[in-house]
């Protein structure tokens, strides 16, 4: 059965009818299943049981404690890129040797409480981030364990902005330099080398860009090797696509079918990083309908959810499906779904074909598991909004709504002014 499903034109998630959820904790507001977070990690971990392997969950595609708990408790661990995300898995009770923690300007600071809880790995993205970690771990009396993150350059075939591994990108290192990178770290004396990191690209629908890289990085592997530099892992990042708009996606056994064959030779730890594959389709965004409009050629429906909760459409020209919680059996019109934020760029979807809708009707906003609450924002004073998580036939909240006190809480007005 479908997690999101419609039983008598209503829709539900798991057992539970969301339009009960929407009168209890009031619109907007994010809503995940538990049963599909863990049925996507089991199916990564079936498809990769044949390689010693971890899946370290990318945090920032939801970085709620709740969802880390989940992971976390399957025996997963976290792909972490700040000292806020490394909080969070502790909290959430993932061990430190499962964390691993990528970016391109990790700050010393984060650096040091890294070292300090004993992660697994360090991404590392640069020489001078490099030193400045074997300086840290020196003054830490630790050794830091250490990944290069390669630069592949390959062009993974999605949106420019979540593209990684290309020529031109800020991430990571180019394959020729960062062999250097790895002879030159043989000086340095509290850092080992023990891996290699690549991350191509996220939302990536075809397998072809995957298995390019990884033959790269394998090739790579065995240079490194031939420099007497015993590499024993290999992080090969996250970036399986999901599908939005009815695309084929590959599922993580195909991936896995077209990468074993090469990875099981290098007889690595392969380490994953996955992200949006676990959580976006098993979440989406509650919001209810405000007021409709039409203005010369436009329909518009404005929604009481924006850009401030689920900034995709704005910024990337995302695709989310939209439905309302209750079908009805109304003619389509091409409207507008625009959010309440004062900003043009603020929809979820333009010159949609819907059904007719109508002010106070609620609506979903599919697939916004990933990258939906961990990017929202405050703009416009608008306090973030609930996550709920449904098991079987109960929800759970799992972060309360803010309020106007959570918005100015850390603000001061200086004596001056006063
Ligand atoms: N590992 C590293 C080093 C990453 O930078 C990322 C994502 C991941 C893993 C997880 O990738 P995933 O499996 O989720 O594709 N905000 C954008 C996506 C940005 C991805 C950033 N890096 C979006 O909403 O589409």
């Amino acid at each position: 059965m479908d997690i999101f499903h419609d039983v008598t034109n209503q829709l539900y998630c798991e057992e539970v009818p969301v339009s009960k959820i929407a009168f209890e904790v009031g619109t907007p507001f994010y809503l995940y299943s538990y049963r599909s977070l863990t049925s996507q990690f089991k199916a990564y971990d079936a498809a990769f049981q044949d390689i010693p392997h971890l899946i370290c969950y990318a945090v920032k595609a939801n970085s709620n404690l709740a969802i880390l708990k989940t992971f976390g408790k399957m025996g997963g661990g976290a792909d972490i890129v700040s000292g806020g995300e490394l909080f969070r898995s502790l909290r959430a009770g993932i061990p430190s040797e499962k964390i691993v923690f990528a970016g391109v300007g990790k700050m010393r600071g984060e650096i040091a409480s890294a070292l300090r809880t004993g992660i697994y790995l360090m991404n590392v993205e640069s020489f001078q981030e490099l030193q400045l970690i074997d300086e840290v771990a020196k003054s830490e009396r630790k050794t830091a364990p250490v990944a290069i993150r390669v630069n592949p350059s390959i062009d993974p075939m999605t949106h420019p902005y979540i593209s990684t591994g290309m020529k031109e990108s800020k991430f990571g290192i180019d394959m020729e330099e960062a062999l250097e990178v790895y002879l030159e770290a043989k000086s340095l004396t509290h850092v080992k080398m023990i891996g290699v990191h690549q991350h191509i690209g996220s939302q990536l629908t075809e397998l072809a860009p995957f298995v390019e890289a990884i033959k790269k990085v394998a090739e790579f592997i065995q240079k490194v090797r031939s420099h007497d530099i015993h590499i024993s892992v290999l992080d090969i990042g996250g970036g399986l696509g999901i599908p939005y708009e009815g695309e084929s996606a590959p599922s993580p056994s195909e991936m896995a079918a077209a990468i074993i064959p090469i990875l099981k030779p290098l007889g690595c730890r392969i380490i994953l990083e996955p992200g949006r594959s676990l959580v976006g389709k098993s979440g989406s965004l509650i919001s209810r309908v405000l007021y409709t409009k039409t203005s010369s050629d436009r329909s518009f429906v404005v929604v009481d959810a924006g850009m401030s909760e689920l900034i995709r459409p704005s910024l990337y020209q995302a695709y989310h499906e939209i439905r309302p919680l209750v079908q009805a059996d109304r003619p389509f019109k091409k409207v507008d779904v625009v959010g309440p934020v004062c900003e043009s760029g603020d929809f979820f979807a333009k010159e949609r074909e819907m059904g007719e809708l109508y002010p106070g009707e609620y609506l979903a906003i599919m697939d916004a598991g990933a990258y939906g609450f961990s990017m929202s924002s405050h703009y416009n004073s608008r306090p973030n909004v609930p996550e709920v998580l449904v098991n079987g036939s109960h929800f759970s909240v799992i972060r309360e709504r803010e309020d106007f006190e959570d918005l100015v809480r850390r603000e001061k007005i200086p004596p001056f002014l006063t």
